[in-house]
């Protein structure tokens, strides 16, 4: 049988460069590495087999993570993104009903404790700090109680890859600055000149840092941090990996 990769239809090249991938080969090879860190995560953490588990992509673009979970792993997984064009893509390639276009702004329409697992790549680096916490208590919402949460953030090793690469948003913030100041907000100057670059995009949008420290503290308001995997995510990004208790009192 033929590889997935092979035959499905390609995203448009402004779908592809909104979630930061070159090209379609440079996409599915990211996806691929990013699928097996969820998965290696998802097995240490839930009892028994993915196939029965409830798992949400949060903000799943067009599939960079979600494709490689839905065809290489068997896995069926809800995806939901504020981006009707990427959900549209996903919905052509994906023929199922687990696609859906959310709000910018919490709620979800999922009901109280229905996932296993839910799982965001690169929103909570878009977020800002105020958005962040609207969205962890709505993730808290939807999780089982012993349900994980992963969520991506640029930590101090994307801060080093961003000044390498010369980014001049970044060449003003040091990792000591990361450090006493735990998170750093910046609004993307050309939300207001190109909105058509963020769609269902609604108010502030950035890019986020996060220092470890900072997670552990703040984010423990919501749930147990069980570990923060530095540049876990295709060797950039961090994985906050996050439980609810059973006994959790939500
Ligand atoms: C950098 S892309 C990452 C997409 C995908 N997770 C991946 O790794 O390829 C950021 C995504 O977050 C989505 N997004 C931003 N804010 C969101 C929100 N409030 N709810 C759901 N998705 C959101 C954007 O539309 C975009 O698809």
């Amino acid at each position: 049988m033929k590889d997935w990769k092979q035959i499905i239809e390609k995203p448009s090249q402004e779908n592809l460069s909104r979630v930061g991938s070159k090209n379609w080969q440079n996409f599915l090879d990211q996806g691929s590495r990013i699928g097996i860190s969820l998965i290696e995560q998802m097995k240490v953490y839930l009892r028994g087999s993915l196939k029965d588990k409830k798992i949400l992509d949060f903000g799943c673009g067009i599939g960079r993570a979600f494709l490689p979970l839905t065809f290489d792993a068997g896995l069926s997984i809800v995806g939901c993104d504020i981006d009707a064009t990427a959900v549209s893509y996903l919905k052509k390639v994906v023929p199922n009903n687990n696609l859906v276009v959310n709000k910018f702004s919490p709620p979800l329409t999922f009901e109280d404790n229905f996932f296993d697992a839910v799982y965001s790549i690169s929103i909570w680096t878009h977020l800002n700090i105020h958005m962040q916490f609207l969205w962890l208590e709505e993730i808290r919402r939807i999780l089982k109680p012993g349900g994980i949460a992963l969520i991506s953030v640029a930590g101090h090793n994307s801060l080093r890859l961003r000044h390498q690469r010369g980014m001049a948003m970044w060449q003003d913030i040091n990792a000591k600055n990361l450090v006493n100041n735990g998170a750093i907000y910046k609004e993307y100057l050309s939300l207001n000149t190109h909105p058509e670059k963020f769609p269902g995009v609604k108010a502030s949008y950035g890019s986020c840092l996060h220092d470890p420290e900072y997670i552990r503290q703040k984010w423990s308001n919501y749930f147990n941090v069980l570990e923060i995997k530095e540049a876990y995510i295709d060797g950039s990004q961090d994985l906050v990996v996050m439980n609810l208790s059973f006994t959790s009192d939500k």
